[in-house]
């Protein structure tokens, strides 16, 4: 069995404050990718492999893909240890603010249901999904949706309209933490979400700001797809990657192969409807 796992970018992101419990209230909108890394599930073993692509990836429990079948065992009630295989390919960059991770989770929760035929319906896997991170429930519906909340709480919207998206990779990776805290400091002083600009698409993040002041690099790629033509531009989640949106593949090439000569990497893709993007 193989599974798609997509990628996402914020189209919006606001963050209304600090909550009590460490973590931020949020109202983002999200959107999926057709970039997505793949999971191959494999019903042998007398216990969990997990193997990966990509040899930065941690193969333990601190991948989500480990814990979600500890998740779905246990919430089925099985006993002993969870048995199967999985081999993710791995396309989305890790650290990035495309919620790779979060994405491989929200799919293998879908994947190991179904390869222990353990039948856990919807609406457990959503609560197991939040007990994974913040932004994996997004991954199940997947689309563009509004997020509230830790950015948890998903309600579907329709799909936003296809544009081709560049993606561009600063040489440097932000920690979400580091960002939410860097948006607490520079609160003092400053009126939150004052200058949100107007742009034909409603895109921005108010994390931009605090990471941009950190990391001034994302200014200037923010103004190179600009300048490239891109409709709109900002970060994604935490950062560090920052894409653009485009109506017309050709622009959003051209706009790639302009941030590659600026020295930053780079990659074309395109939004992906709920219908494309959810995992199986
Ligand atoms: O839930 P997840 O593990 O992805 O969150 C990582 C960290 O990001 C949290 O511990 C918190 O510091 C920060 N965060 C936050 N507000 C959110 C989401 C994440 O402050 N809504």
């Amino acid at each position: 069995m193989n599974l798609r796992a997509h990628a996402k970018v914020n189209l919006t992101l606001t963050v209304c404050g600090p909550r009590p419990d460490g973590y931020h209230e949020l109202r983002t909108v999200f959107q999926s990718l057709a970039l997505h890394d793949t999971l191959r599930f494999t019903s042998v073993e007398d216990r969990c492999v997990l193997t990966c692509s990509s040899p930065e990836v941690p193969l333990d429990e601190r991948n989500l893909v480990w814990r979600a079948a500890r998740m779905v065992w246990d919430a089925a009630g099985r006993r002993g240890e969870p048995r199967g295989r999985v081999r993710i390919t791995k396309r989305i960059p890790a650290q990035g603010g495309l919620g790779g991770g979060s994405a491989d989770g929200a799919a293998a929760l879908v994947g190991w249901n179904r390869l222990w035929d353990t039948r856990l319906p919807d609406e457990r896997l959503l609560e197991l999904a939040r007990g994974l991170g913040a932004d994996v429930p997004f991954f199940l519906y997947a689309g563009t949706a509004l997020g509230l909340n830790r950015g948890d709480e998903i309600h579907p919207m329709a799909d936003a309209p296809a544009r081709w998206v560049v993606l561009v990779f600063p040489p440097f990776g932000v920690s979400t933490p580091e960002a939410f805290r860097w948006w607490d400091e520079d609160q003092v002083g400053l009126a939150a979400g004052a200058e949100r600009p107007a742009t034909p698409l409603a895109v921005f993040n108010d994390l931009e700001a605090p990471v941009s002041r950190r990391h001034p690099q994302l200014v200037e790629i923010r103004r190179e797809l600009e300048r490239a033509g891109a409709e709109a531009a900002a970060m994604t989640g935490s950062g560090s990657t920052v894409f653009g949106l485009f109506t017309a593949r050709a622009v959003a090439r051209a706009a790639s192969d302009r941030v590659g000569r600026a020295g930053w990497r780079s990659l074309v893709t395109r939004t992906a409807t709920r219908v494309q993007a959810r995992p199986g």
